[in-house]
């Protein structure tokens, strides 16, 4: 990240294990699907059989260069001092709580509710989250007891909405990607055939334009099963890991090299993994597949990340496959699996909202509970931004 010096009101980090006795949030994340009406059963995973064009490249403004642009006035007229990296006025507030998660990435938030945020505050949020990589929100039940019209709505504030081709979703609500699992089925990938269930990524990151600043949040989330525990939470935690930090821990010389390479990812083997009769079955866009440079550069911050990810990259363009597979993928794959120096757990609660900026982070899903058969169900909002643009200014991705 560009800034360590975001953070400056430090509070103490949330307990590991959370106690509950609101009936509310003991309910927001029911886990006996056969025992109880469940709350948001409006948001339970429909597989349409709508069938969609391919995208179309469109115009990304990021509202972080609003943001940015009101710093450096700020700065112009002495308002702050230069050099340094001001909170966000919406930040500003006695009733606020901010912790750094890690030094390199991640900073938790408590006493702001996403929901009354005004544009000029989104635009702060967005340079925030290009800054920090990711923002944990806690206690958001406005945001996510709202509706999926406003979901949508904050969402499009970002960039536009990203229809996920094999996902399921909120019937009428195909912008809504969901994961989603109950005692009786999954939706997610399941990795029975490895020794670890971690898939480092960047969602979708086959598209021309891949995501920008993304929402995510659990409304249904296991509850631990240990004695006298029953009221706390345990399992399916979110890790992150910044591709910014991750670039910085390699050589200069190395780091140049990588600048002038260019990869294809793909969203055939996913498309591929539902034809076969998984995750709903459903392909509702034909799959593609694009070239991106393997060092981005963020629009707003300029930070240069690296952008390679096991699950959709394929292989890097005028290599051999021996170089491209075998040597320098399985070295940025192990790299980015070691990655533990510049990592965030995000151990989820009830009414949590996390925000990620998915040009300069990867994450993985945690799957520890699927012996439970809980049900654990989620939300994400994925605003597409720009083609990702390449460190090496004039690599031609073609
Ligand atoms: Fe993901």
């Amino acid at each position: 990240m560009s800034t360590t010096a975001t953070v400056t009101e430090a509070a103490p980090a949330p307990s590991p294990v959370l106690k509950l006795n609101s009936s509310a949030a003991n309910e927001q994340t029911s886990s006996s699907p056969a025992t109880q009406p469940y709350r948001y059963s409006h948001l339970l995973p429909h597989f349409s059989q709508d069938h969609y064009p391919p995208l179309e490249p469109f115009e990304h403004v990021d509202p972080g260069h609003r943001a940015l642009a009101r710093e450096r006035e700020a700065i112009a007229n002495g308002t702050i001092a230069e050099g340094s990296t001001p909170l966000p006025s919406f930040l500003r507030s006695p009733n606020v709580t901010l912790s750094e998660i890690t030094p390199n990435l991640g900073v938790e938030v408590s006493g702001v509710s996403l929901s009354q945020l005004d544009d000029a505050a989104r635009d702060d949020l967005a340079l925030l989250v290009a800054r920090r990589g990711l923002v944990i929100f806690r206690n958001q039940q406005e945001f996510i007891d709202s509706s999926p019209e406003a979901y949508k709505e904050w969402g499009r504030y970002f960039g536009r909405l990203h229809i996920h081709p094999t996902s399921g979703h909120p019937e009428g609500h195909p912008e809504i990607h969901l994961v989603y699992r109950d005692e009786n089925t999954t939706f997610n990938f399941e990795r029975e055939d490895s020794i670890s269930t971690l898939s480092w990524h960047s969602d979708v990151s086959y598209e021309l334009q891949p995501p920008g600043l993304t929402t995510f949040f659990l409304i249904a989330q296991p509850h631990a099963r240990g004695e006298g525990l029953e009221e706390s939470f345990s399992g399916g935690d979110t890790l992150f890991t910044s591709q910014v930090a991750a670039l910085k821990r390699l050589s200069p010389e190395f780091v140049e090299f990588l600048r002038g390479l260019k990869a294809v990812h793909s969203g055939f083997e996913q498309a591929a993994y539902s034809r076969a009769g998984n995750r709903g079955g459903i392909v509702r866009r034909d799959p593609v597949e694009h070239i991106h440079p393997l060092i981005r550069r963020h629009p707003v911050t300029g930070d240069e990340a690296l952008y390679v990810n096991r699950q959709f990259t394929r292989r890097i363009v005028n290599l051999k496959r021996e170089e491209s597979a075998e040597a320098i993928l399985r070295l940025l794959y192990d790299h980015i699996d070691k990655s533990g120096d510049h990592q965030a757990r995000l151990k989820w609660s009830p009414y949590t909202v996390a925000l990620w900026d998915n040009r300069v982070t990867a994450h993985s899903a945690i799957v520890d509970f699927k012996d439970g058969k809980q049900r654990r169900h989620g939300c994400r909002i994925t605003p597409q931004a720009e083609r990702p643009i390449p460190a090496k200014e004039g690599l031609k991705l073609d």
